[in-house]
């Protein structure tokens, strides 16, 4: 009879002992998996300026080209995406000659989307741009992108992420991008210090694993 009773209070910490350890598991499972979330990579992947082809030798076109790739390189997180905000900018400097808005979309995990649009342009100084392409210089525009992800983790949705995103790229006297590869939209902030921190996850999971054991 005793020898039973013990028994069976053996079995009762080891279920308690169990299930704690299968709850820690899970939670550290999905706060890794909430934590572990890349941003989407957005590049340029084609520019054309017709303005600056100089075969047309005509600046009466003035809209330009753009073809932006979405990549969302997650292996098992969809992304939904707000309106993405897009401003042209040229010479690199703060004069602004295109704002334009992409409709929000919902992009599953290890998908790619490109969005390709003729966007119109205001105050380019054509004339002194078509002269630095026509002396053998490249022009140099900039493209700035901001806009609000949330990641979809199996049934739920993360809290809301700011991306703002932008880079240089330059133009030939074709009008078209000197750079064939996609041009990165890179963040000012290092991903460090962005709250997904790849360090962090990985000191959380050793912790997780040290009170299992
Ligand atoms: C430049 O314009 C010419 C004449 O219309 C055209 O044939 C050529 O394809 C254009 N260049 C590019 C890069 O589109
Ligand atoms: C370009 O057009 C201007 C007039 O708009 C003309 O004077 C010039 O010769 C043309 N240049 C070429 C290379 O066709
Ligand atoms: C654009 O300006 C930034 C700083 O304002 C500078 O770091 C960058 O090198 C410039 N790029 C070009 C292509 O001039
Ligand atoms: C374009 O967007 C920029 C940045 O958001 C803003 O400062 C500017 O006023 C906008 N211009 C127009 C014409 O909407
Ligand atoms: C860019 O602007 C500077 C003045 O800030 C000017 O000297 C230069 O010629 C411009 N470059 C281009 C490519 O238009
Ligand atoms: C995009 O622009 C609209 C209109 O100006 C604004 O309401 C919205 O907050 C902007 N989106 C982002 C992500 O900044």
């Amino acid at each position: 009879m005793s020898d039973y009773n013990n028994h069976s209070g053996g079995t009762g910490c080891f279920r308690c002992c169990f299930s704690f350890t299968l709850t820690l598991g899970f939670t550290s499972l999905f706060m890794w998996l909430s934590l572990h979330t890349s941003n989407p990579i957005l590049s340029i992947q084609d520019i054309y300026i017709p303005s600056l082809n100089k075969t047309l030798n005509s600046t009466s076109y003035q809209s330009i080209y753009i073809d932006l790739k979405f990549d969302n390189k997650n292996k098992d997180k969809g992304i939904f995406y707000h309106q993405s905000n897009i401003t042209l900018r040229y010479n690199n400097s703060s004069i602004v000659i295109s704002n334009y808005t992409l409709a929000g979309f919902y992009q599953g995990h290890n998908k790619k989307a490109r969005r390709k649009n003729w966007v119109g342009t205001y105050g380019v100084p054509w004339d002194e741009a078509v002269k630095v392409v026509d002396g053998g210089e490249l022009a140099v525009f900039r493209v700035d992108l901001v806009t609000v992800i949330r990641f979809k983790i199996l049934f739920w949705k993360t809290k809301k992420h700011r991306v703002v995103v932008g880079a240089d790229f330059q133009v030939n006297d074709v009008g078209k991008k000197e750079r064939k590869k996609g041009t990165r939209l890179r963040s000012g902030v290092p991903e460090m210090f962005s709250g997904k921190s790849p360090v962090g996850v990985s000191l959380l999971v050793v912790f997780s694993v040290f009170v299992l054991v």
